[in-house]
């Protein structure tokens, strides 16, 4: 306690490092703020008007509620710290044109989808723009964050699935899309493939599973894990996951290959076409029923 008391003094005296006082505010900031954040109205309203510029199109539809905890814009914000127009701007930008990509990937593969999962949906990055490209989809999104579905339902009004790290966890289901925006560019080998192979499992026939991975460029099938995340830099927020769950993931084309050998499935590896800077493959259930 002595110790402890000590410590906080010396951080009120400013005798700490400059990352120790900037992660003393951030959690200070993230255990006060509201549970929905009151974004500046101005900023929100530049943002809004610059995505529709940058897409091209009027009066986007977008969910704009976000949550304290939403690692995705702290890390947006993290790298526009001096410009937070822009910090909301690309947050939108990665959510809005993966919907539209992912529209754009089921239109060329014919893809059945009446019923979209999103996997590892977190606060709704995505999430918040189906209504512009899959109005007519019964969405339901799933994560391991409670807290992320409790605000999905109640914000952004979608139908959750609440599960654990392994997919016995998760409810035997199917659906005909499946998206999966950076969560295999995190998960460890004890829960990567299992992942996988429920995920492909859960598609109804000719339905398709869209994931994005961090490409290892080799001949043979590599998978790396790395023990980093957003997660464990944002360690002070409520449920931020353990690097034993999440951390960062390389993988080859050769890795999916082999774990799809032999079964009813094609692989179509679609470099950016998703989502900018991760490499996309979809997953196509070829099995008749
Ligand atoms: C980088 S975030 C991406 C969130 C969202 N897809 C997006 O792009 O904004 C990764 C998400 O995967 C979730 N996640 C982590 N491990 C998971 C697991 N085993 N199953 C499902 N989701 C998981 C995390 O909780 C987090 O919300």
């Amino acid at each position: 306690m002595l110790k402890k008391i000590k410590e906080f003094i010396k951080l009120k005296l400013g005798i700490v490092s400059l990352n120790q006082r900037l992660d003393y505010l951030a959690a200070l900031n993230n255990v006060t703020a509201t549970e929905v954040l009151s974004i500046d109205k101005v900023i929100l309203k530049k943002a809004i008007g610059k995505l529709e510029q940058d897409v091209g199109k009027r009066a986007i539809d977008v969910k704009v509620p976000i949550h304290k905890n939403d690692l995705m814009f702290a890390f947006h914000l993290y790298h526009h710290s001096n410009d937070p127009v822009s910090a909301l701007l690309t947050y939108f930008q990665i959510g809005y044109k993966t919907a539209q990509n992912l529209k754009k990937i089921v239109k060329k593969h014919q893809l059945k989808h009446q019923t979209l999962l999103d996997f590892g949906s977190g606060y709704g990055r995505v999430s918040r723009f189906f209504d512009s490209f899959f109005a007519e989809t019964k969405v339901v999104v799933t994560d391991v964050k409670d807290e992320a579905m409790n605000f999905q339902e109640k914000s952004l009004n979608y139908q959750t699935i609440k599960h654990g790290t392994n997919p016995e966890s998760f409810p035997n289901t199917k659906v005909d899309l499946i998206l999966c925006l950076s969560v295999f560019t995190h998960l460890p080998q004890k829960t990567f493939v299992p992942w996988l192979l429920k995920l492909a499992n859960s598609l109804n026939p000719s339905g398709g599973l869209v994931l994005t991975y961090k490409e290892e460029n080799s001949k043979e099938s590599v998978f790396r894990y790395y023990q980093q995340s957003e997660d464990e830099m944002f360690s002070f927020v409520s449920d931020s996951l353990k690097l034993e769950d999440y951390g960062e993931t390389h993988v080859s084309r050769k890795f999916f290959e082999d774990v799809f050998k032999g079964q009813p499935y094609s692989l179509h590896f679609l470099d950016n076409q998703l989502a900018g800077v991760q490499k996309a493959l979809l997953v196509v259930n070829n099995k008749l029923s």
